[in-house]
């Protein structure tokens, strides 16, 4: 099986001015992402996950670079166009829930159903639907100050979900949930985003999350170091893992020619070891 390319990200810097100060946030990344994949970007805090995560979402510009999403280059879109292009396309996550405190649990849920048009019944009923899923439907009258960190968590997540979008996009989605019920979200999550062929892309700093993950984009101040796949990821990619692996290490990557018939195995293993021996 060879998936399609949904997400092509080239060459992306985000540069951040603080005073006379410049963080190379972002410093030149360059991957694809495929349909139906889920793909966990990891890195220690302060690397440029949530940075480049909000660009792909095109809630912020990058420096410079280029990002195409379902072949559109939203780069290049202006804000009118964003605010479009994420609400039929893009569910997000936020490290911080982002929570509309005006707004009790079920309301916020159904937010993005009322962007839609969708009338008032039938978006309460598939919030309901998406709040039952993530255990919280009894939070569904409770404002979010009302609530546990654990419980605003969840629903954020049943927010981004709520719309079946194509792709999500979450910024550590469990970092405020017990381990127990981590495994839970993550499970579920995996589960629907399969069946609905929904992309995922889910920033954390837990290797074992992570684990989970079709492709694992590894970042060390704003630059890729390692791309590693899970057996459904090389599935999805198909040759295809191969190349994606030069276009995102870099040099690094650079393979000598094979010689006919040399197994490849060998020189794969080495070069993945110093990629890891650079962290
Ligand atoms: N608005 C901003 N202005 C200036 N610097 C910023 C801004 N946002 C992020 N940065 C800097 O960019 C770098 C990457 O930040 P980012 O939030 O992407 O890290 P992160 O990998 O998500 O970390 P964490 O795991 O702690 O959430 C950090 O050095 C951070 O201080
Ligand atoms: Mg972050």
């Amino acid at each position: 099986m060879k998936g399609k390319r949904i997400i092509e990200v080239r060459d992306l810097y985000k540069i951040y001015q603080v005073g006379s100060n410049r963080v190379h946030a972002l410093n030149g990344v360059s991957f694809d992402i495929y349909k139906g994949e889920f793909v966990a970007v990891v890195g220690t805090s302060g690397s440029g996950k949530s940075t480049l995560l909000n660009m792909l979402a095109g809630l912020e510009p990058p420096t410079k670079g280029t990002i195409q999403i379902a072949g559109k280059r939203i780069d290049r879109m202006n804000e009118r166009q964003l605010v479009a292009f994420r609400r039929n396309n893009v569910g997000f996550i936020f490290q911080s829930y982002n929570l509309l405190n005006t707004m009790n649990g079920i309301e916020n849920v159904a937010m993005p159903l009322m962007f839609r048009g969708v009338p008032k019944a039938k978006r309460e009923k598939q919030a309901a639907k998406y709040m039952k899923l993530m255990n919280v439907l009894d939070q569904a009258k409770h404002m979010p100050n009302q609530m546990s960190g654990g419980q605003q968590q969840r629903i954020g997540i049943a927010r981004a979900m709520v719309v079946e979008p194509k792709i999500i996009f979450a910024d550590e989605p469990t970092g405020n949930l017990d381990s127990h019920t981590t495994m839970d979200v993550l499970h579920l999550m995996q589960r629907l985003v399969r069946e609905q062929q929904q992309t995922l892309v889910m920033v954390t700093h837990d290797n074992t999350l992570a684990s989970y993950a079709d492709k694992q984009i590894r970042i060390v101040d704003g630059k890729i170091v390692s791309l590693e796949y899970g057996e459904r990821g090389l599935e999805i990619e198909g040759e295809d893992a191969e190349a994606e692996k030069q276009l995102s290490l870099g040099a690094g990557a650079q393979q000598p020619q094979q010689e006919e018939g040399e197994p490849e195995t060998a020189s794969r293993e080495r070069k993945e070891q110093g990629v890891s021996e650079n962290e």
